[in-house]
């Protein structure tokens, strides 16, 4: 194991793959995510959902219409059926690709040849009550990754617009670390984010920017902030003034060399 400081780079904000190098390649495709790591990102972000036979998949809408060469409801279809769609031919920059898993995401996380965090994010697990938590809390220990020294050593992260989502993730797993998403300051500047035992704060930068002293707050309650979908320059230099640990970007190099700038 690493230590977090290899990390992320002091100083300055880590850097993470939204949905993989997304803007030039397909989300949640294996070929984002290796194009990502090879530009240098820090950290992969992922949506995850469960299929009707409960399995983990990286999706991030409800239904696979609008990134694949199908239709339907993700949790209404088992995995040998989203095997059967095309998830890459509708992007652009993409050609045929497969529906990823979480279990090949975090394979190819863990082999990378120099450490980075998967922040994972929990899509609707009201739906499914808390499986989606039990589904990843069991990945994450069969990976050797649940347990972490400290939240600086995490090779996961768990994320999630779901108060009560943080919550179960912090009861099973006190040392894994935990960002409560949120798009409203009464929400992640009040006391969800300590009534769910969150490590950290989300904001969107559009947030961030209405409210700054987000991160000051955050920080004297011993929170790191993790701000997306940091796409712009100015938005990156925000950041980096703000003290921001983690940017979320769809642009990883982009934002790597801006950073190198700044
Ligand atoms: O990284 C957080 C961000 O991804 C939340 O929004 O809709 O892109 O999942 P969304
Ligand atoms: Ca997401």
């Amino acid at each position: 194991m690493t230590n977090g400081e290899q990390i992320s780079r002091s100083g300055k904000p880590a850097v993470v793959a939204h949905r993989g190098a997304s803007e030039d390649l397909p989300e949640h495709t294996i070929g984002a995510y290796e194009r990502a790591l090879a530009e240098g990102a820090d950290g992969l972000e992922c949506d995850v959902r469960l299929t009707s036979d409960h399995e983990l998949v990286c999706i991030h809408d409800r239904t696979v219409d609008r990134t694949s060469d199908g239709t339907g409801v993700v949790s209404e279809m088992s995995l040998a059926q989203l095997r059967e769609l095309d998830f890459g031919s509708w992007h652009p920059g993409g050609k045929q690709a497969s529906v990823l898993t979480l279990r090949e995401l975090l394979t190819l996380t863990l082999d990378w040849r120099r450490p980075v965090r998967l922040f994972v994010e929990t899509k609707h697990p009201v739906r499914y009550g808390s499986l989606v938590e039990q589904k990843l809390l069991a990945m994450l220990h069969e990976f050797g990754v649940a347990s972490p020294p400290s939240a600086d050593h995490s090779r996961a992260v768990v994320i999630s617009f779901s108060s009560a989502g943080v919550w179960r993730i912090r009861r099973h797993a006190p040392m894994l670390p935990t960002i409560l998403l949120g798009e409203t300051a009464r929400v992640l500047g009040g006391s969800a984010a300590t009534a769910a035992g969150a490590t950290g704060i989300g904001p969107s930068v559009e947030t961030l920017r209405q409210y700054p002293d987000l991160v000051d707050r955050a920080a004297a309650s011993g929170r790191v902030t993790y701000c997306w979908t940091v796409d712009e320059l100015s938005d990156v230099q925000f950041c980096a003034d703000r003290g921001v640990r983690w940017v979320a970007t769809n642009r990883p190099a982009k934002v790597r060399d801006w950073l190198v700038t700044i």
